[in-house]
């Protein structure tokens, strides 16, 4: 017997307004779609707004990531330490450019790469560290800069996020990436963009998103190897208006996160993301519960999706998926912290205007499918 009730709550759903139509509008009637003046204009906004020197928006988080390992100078035959907890996207930049992910455990608090699991995978050919601020959550860029190599920080989910010094996360100098697809913080539809402290590695972001042509190259000529990974002024522009209702939109999912944090308090032996710490906020994306050990995490699902609620397995070991398996041979126990999380996880329901009412049917679905 199905006990399906009401509508079913979606994992996430985009905030878009008359703004984001209006804007959208502008750029079909102006006749300019790319390589126009909203490009810049979202650029110098989303900057701004982190208290960043430079930006260059591109095609998505994965090709942004790609460009900004490039720049700072990873190739053949390097290796880049990297979270096995993440997004498949922030290891599989590594291999695009022929160099190799080398994977280092997580912190079981954070859920993010552990500085001194990274340290201890550091050899003569690391060419790059790429940590991830999981879930939004700062990850220990301070602790990774003390080992004096490049760094490359996937902050595809961590807009919002400040580091326990004030600073945001994306502004302290290294190359970092923001994804904004559909389900982010802020988004475009799919796009991303990089930050960075350096003038030349802006210049060189721009030239290869762009095919490598030079700004004041003509048409056709191109003076080094680039890519497509050009985002549109119609990307810009809807990503113009988010940025506009961006303070509202975290501060709602803020909210969210707090009416979670009330309503599966008393759920015994189901982990919750971790409070802010020291100072490190958290930039609201996802709302992740590790079940207690021993559920049946597929069942769970299955049952949640029963009583109209959608969840989703998130996220997966990236060393422990088939391709990375076939090619790097790597096999379960390499990092223990990381799996047991990665069997665990569980999204659930998550955006700005998820009502009390939702997450309260949400925690009593959960209650009623764990049995507590
Ligand atoms: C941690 C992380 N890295 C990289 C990406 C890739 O971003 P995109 O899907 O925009 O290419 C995502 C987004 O899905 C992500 O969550």
């Amino acid at each position: 017997m199905s006990v399906r009730v009401d509508e079913e709550i979606p994992l996430a759903r985009p905030v878009l307004g008359e703004a984001e139509e209006q804007a959208v509008v502008d750029v079909l009637r102006s006749g300019q779609l790319s390589l126009g003046p909203r490009l810049p204009a979202f650029e110098q906004a989303f900057a701004r707004r982190l208290g960043a020197a430079h930006a260059s928006a591109v095609s998505s988080g994965t090709s942004g990531l790609h460009l900004a390992l490039r720049a700072v100078g990873v190739s053949d035959g390097d290796e880049v330490i990297t979270s096995p907890f993440s997004f498949v996207a922030s290891a599989n930049v590594a291999i695009y450019e022929r160099a190799r992910p080398v994977f280092a455990d997580i912190d079981a608090r954070t859920l993010n790469l552990d500085p001194r699991a990274a340290a201890a995978a550091v050899t003569d050919r690391t060419a790059a560290i790429l940590p991830v601020h999981i879930f939004g959550y700062p990850a220990d860029i301070p602790a990774f800069e003390a080992l004096g190599l490049p760094i490359v920080e996937d902050a595809c989910e961590a807009l919002g996020a400040v580091h326990g010094d004030g600073v945001a996360v994306g502004a302290r100098g290294h190359p970092a990436v923001f994804g904004f697809y559909a389900n982010k913080q802020l988004t475009t539809g799919e796009g991303g963009i990089v930050t960075t402290g350096d003038a030349a590695v802006k210049a060189r972001m721009d030239s290869e998103r762009n095919q490598g042509r030079a700004p004041d190259m003509g048409w056709l000529d191109h003076d080094r190897l680039g890519f497509n990974y050009r985002l549109s002024d119609v990307a810009c522009a809807l990503g113009l208006a988010q940025l506009e209702r961006l303070d509202a939109m975290l501060a709602d999912r803020a909210h969210a996160a707090a009416l979670y944090r009330a309503a599966l308090a008393g759920l015994e032996g189901l982990e919750l993301p971790c409070e802010d710490s020291a100072g490190d906020r958290r930039g609201w994306f996802v709302f992740v519960v590790q079940l207690p050990r021993g559920v049946d995490r597929d069942a769970t699902i299955r049952a949640l999706r029963e009583r109209g609620v959608q969840s989703k397995p998130y996220l997966p070991a990236i060393h422990l998926m088939s391709y990375y398996r076939e090619a790097f041979g790597h096999r379960e126990g390499e990092f223990p912290v990381c799996e047991d999380v990665a069997a665990r996880s569980v999204a659930l329901p998550f955006f700005p205007g998820l009502s009390e009412s939702q997450v309260e049917r949400v925690a009593q679905a959960l209650r009623a499918v764990l049995g507590r």
